[in-house]
């Protein structure tokens, strides 16, 4: 099959990608389901409508949140552990499923970023090294921001009427979350770099800054949302990121096609579009295909009215 580029798929990733050449990817940059959304699964809609229903009048809202999260209300006993414990287990086994898929399509020396929440980036990281990529770097993504979550101990022993619940100002069960893991691996070379450069026009990675800095795997001031950055998705990452990956991950090559099997609202597909790649996107909900479409052709019709204007 001769791959079909600048073009979103749609349907599960894990079978769609069975129909693309192999080796026909030069980079995949990638925002997969977290292990406590993911569809088709343990933790899928009737699970979540379940648990919703039976909190339904309590205020808390964290108790239909399945236990993947480790946000799950419950007794820390150890059923819970268990459940937990098998709920990274399944979530490890289905990313298998996919990783293994975007190990056939990736040329040799392709980079792979994969972003996922920090307690289950590991498992994402083993998944894609039992497909057989090489692990390469955990790149930091520095929000800046971030809510104080979990549990505050003082309040929460102020609401049980302790007299000393003030002695435990301060203390919380979790840290302000300020960072994103990005888990980078890459398909084994051809011999060396400067082989696998030569045979599938990837491999290396761009590391000198406008300011002429080495850049660094700590990638900050990068979350600003560009103006018309506001798409029906709930968990759309920066542009401004998304081409800074881009840019850095895949030298410019008229046969370098970047893939995102997991679109949502098409972040690596307008970036890779940007920055003169050509694309393929893959997501299962046909309501985000006309978005993405949508999202392309303006960022397109932008850069037009800018060359326009010059
Ligand atoms: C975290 S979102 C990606 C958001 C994206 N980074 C953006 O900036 O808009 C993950 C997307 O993967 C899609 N998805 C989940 N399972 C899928 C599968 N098996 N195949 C293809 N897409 C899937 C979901 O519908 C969701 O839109």
């Amino acid at each position: 099959m001769n791959l079909k580029t600048n073009k979103i798929y749609h349907g599960n990733c894990i079978e769609v990608m069975k129909n693309f050449p192999e080796n026909s990817i030069a980079c995949c940059i990638t925002d997969p389901p977290y292990n406590y959304e993911f569809i088709g699964h343990k933790w899928d809609d009737s699970e979540v409508k379940r648990r919703t229903e039976r909190i339904k009048d309590s205020k808390t809202m964290v108790k239909n949140i399945p236990y993947g999260s480790g946000l799950a209300g419950g007794v820390r006993n150890k059923r819970w552990y268990e459940k937990n414990r098998q709920n990274d287990l399944e979530y490890m086994k289905w990313c298998q499923l996919w990783t293994d898929e975007l190990f056939r399509v990736c040329k040799a020396g392709a980079p792979v970023a994969v972003f996922n929440s920090n307690r289950s980036i590991a498992h994402v990281q083993i998944a894609l090294e039992n497909s057989g990529f090489y692990m390469r770097d955990l790149l930091v993504y520095r929000r800046n921001s971030g809510i104080p979550r979990g549990l505050n101990l003082e309040r929460k022993l102020n609401k049980k009427g302790h007299t000393d619940a003030e002695k435990w100002k301060g203390w919380h069960s979790a840290f302000r979350n300020e960072w994103e893991a990005i888990v980078l691996v890459q398909k084994p070379l051809i011999n060396n770099y400067w082989n696998t450069l030569q045979n599938t026009n990837v491999g290396v990675f761009k590391t000198v800054n406008e300011d002429g800095s080495f850049q660094s795997n700590i990638l900050e001031n990068l979350n600003k949302k560009e103006k018309n950055e506001k798409f029906a998705h709930c968990t759309v990452k920066p542009l401004k990121l998304i081409k800074k990956l881009v840019h850095i991950l895949v030298p410019p090559h008229k046969d370098n096609i970047i893939l995102d099997p997991f679109a949502g609202s098409g972040t690596t597909l307008v970036a890779a579009d940007e920055l003169g790649f050509e694309y393929v996107g893959i997501e299962i909900e046909e309501n985000y295909i006309p978005i993405i479409n949508e999202r392309i052709e303006q960022a397109k019709m932008e850069r037009k009215i800018k060359v326009d204007l010059l």
